[in-house]
């Protein structure tokens, strides 16, 4: 899954393998640069809502427990997910950089992946959150329901989704700037390449132990 560092990219101080998150609301981009970041800093990708999917998709039981709360656009259970990711994280080379997406969504869920982290002797080094207004999410998703047509894309379930959004994640950025982690807020209007270009200045100075354009 991980991509090698290309030439020109920032890599984390020798020895140290990051861990980063890629937060915003449904539709903010979190994939998409997602899959850029990892290019970019030979990071792992670790998206709960593709790996959610997948179990759907191969009709197992937690797929067949997940489908329907997905499909509303409601979360999942903490403690499913919680399960899913530490059993992940657990597998992961402890050499290597892992990029969440989608994970946390709640304040409990990120008490429980500090945890997991802490067993691990590692811990969230940054946290990049991309920043949409509400009508452009919209758009996004209904834009893409009409290509792709995912399940959670009706207008109904992004309306929920943006709901639970509101009430139960935006609230983890304030528990990542309490303990201290480098919270960037970036920007996520523009072509996809303008906001890469945000995202990585930023990533970038997190890695180089640089203060931050914005956030915190
Ligand atoms: P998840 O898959 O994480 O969905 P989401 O947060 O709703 O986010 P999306 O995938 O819709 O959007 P995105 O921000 O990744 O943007 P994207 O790059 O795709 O989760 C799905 C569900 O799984 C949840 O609702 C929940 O039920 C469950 N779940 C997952 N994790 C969970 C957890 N931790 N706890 C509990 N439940 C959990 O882009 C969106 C669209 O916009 C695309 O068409 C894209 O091409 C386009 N786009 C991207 N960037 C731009 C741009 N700059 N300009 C124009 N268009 C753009």
């Amino acid at each position: 899954m991980a991509a090698a560092l290309g030439d020109d990219a920032a890599r984390a101080p020798a020895g140290k393998q990051v861990i980063g998150l890629i937060f915003g609301p449904p539709g903010s981009g979190k994939g998409t640069q997602a899959g850029r970041i990892e290019k970019e800093f030979g990071m792992s990708h670790l998206s709960t809502g593709e790996i959610l999917r997948s179990e759907v998709a191969h009709g197992s039981a937690v797929g067949k427990e997940a489908a329907r709360i997905m499909a509303a656009g409601d979360l999942v259970p903490d403690d499913l997910i919680d399960r899913i990711v530490e059993s992940l994280l657990r597998r992961t080379d402890s050499s290597s950089s892992v990029l969440l997406d989608g994970f946390p969504r709640t304040v409990e869920q990120a008490k429980a992946l500090d945890r997991m982290l802490a067993d691990l002797n590692r811990n969230v080094d940054f946290v990049v959150a991309l920043d949409v207004p509400e009508p452009m999410l919209v758009d996004r998703l209904l834009h893409r329901a009409a290509v792709e047509g995912r399940t959670d894309d009706t207008r109904e379930a992004i309306m929920e989704r943006m709901h639970e959004y509101r009430l139960r994640t935006a609230a983890v950025l304030d528990h990542y700037r309490r303990i201290g982690v480098p919270v960037a807020e970036v920007d996520g209007v523009g072509a996809v390449d303008e906001v890469f270009d945000r995202v990585r200045d930023e990533i970038k100075r997190v890695l180089e132990g640089k203060p931050q354009a914005r956030g915190i």
